[in-house]
């Protein structure tokens, strides 16, 4: 069955501040969707919608034909919501390896007690999760990393550990947050190569990206989102030739690629 991720009606306030309004979203396995927009836009506050970070007013989140919206955060986890973070959580006093173990037992229920669940001991499923993790770091290249800590390894590998994470949960769909801010050179390739290999591997998967170049190289369609709003969609080269996302958004911050 393929993949689907699916949003119908999403509004969100905070106070008096509309940051969903009647959002309608659908991304399927295999697509990578874009997701731009300024500053306070609502992007993040989306990705904590669909996640179970914060509750939703009124509208319908579902995952595969199955309502996930009014379960919590580790069910939804559970279930197949895989995301990365805006803001980098990592544990700085810690190796990349045990960053990504946590990463397995971030939420309850999800990868390590799964196993521990499915009659794996305590060992065999933290075994498991050992390769796993060294599999991912070693899609990317960072096996010799696995007993670094995170706080000596660059900026760039810091985020692919966020990604590395996110990935521990074999998700159905994955919601990237500004996987690109500060990454560049191999990092860059690595960050995108992955993202593109977890879609073809039929994941749903969402980005939110100011970085143009990363966004053309890398989404079939995409999204432009202003103050809760869904204003444009369609494929990425209509989508950046459109004339309302140059004035509410390069018009403002000047043109990023
Ligand atoms: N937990 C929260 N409580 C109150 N306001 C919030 C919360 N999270 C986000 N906001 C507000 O919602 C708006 C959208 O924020 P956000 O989703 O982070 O935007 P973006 O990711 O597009 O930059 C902003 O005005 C922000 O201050
Ligand atoms: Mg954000």
């Amino acid at each position: 069955m393929t993949n689907k991720l699916t949003l119908k009606g999403v509004n969100k306030r905070f106070g008096g501040v509309v940051v969903a309004d009647g959002i309608d979203l659908e991304v399927r396995g295999g697509e990578i969707l874009g997701l731009i927009g300024p500053n306070g836009a609502g992007k993040t506050t989306l990705f904590n919608l669909i996640s179970g970070v914060v509750p939703m007013d009124s509208g319908t989140v579902e995952l595969n034909e199955r309502r996930i919206d009014g379960l919590p955060l580790y069910k939804r986890a559970r279930l197949g919501v895989a995301r990365t973070w805006q803001h980098m959580r990592l544990f700085g006093s810690m190796s990349v390896l045990d960053n990504l173990m946590i990463g397995a037992s971030d939420y309850p229920g999800e990868s390590l007690m799964r196993l521990i669940f499915q009659g794996l001991t305590v060992r065999q499923a933290e075994r498991a999760a050992r390769e796993q993790a060294m599999d991912i770091l070693g899609r990317m290249g960072l096996q010799n990393l696995a007993q670094a800590n995170v706080n000596d390894i660059t900026f760039g590998q810091q985020k692919l550990v966020g990604l590395a994470r996110g990935l521990m949960s074999n998700g159905a769909c994955l919601l990237l947050d500004e996987p690109m801010a500060g990454v560049e050179g191999r990092a860059y390739e690595t960050m995108r190569d992955i993202v593109r290999q977890e879609a073809q591997a039929g994941r749903a998967v969402c980005v939110v990206e100011h970085n143009v170049s990363f966004i053309r190289d890398l989404c079939n369609s995409a999204v432009f989102m202003a103050q809760g709003r869904i204003l444009e969609r369609g494929d990425v080269k209509t989508l950046l030739e459109s004339k309302v996302l140059a004035e509410l958004y390069f018009g403002k911050q000047g043109t990023q690629t």
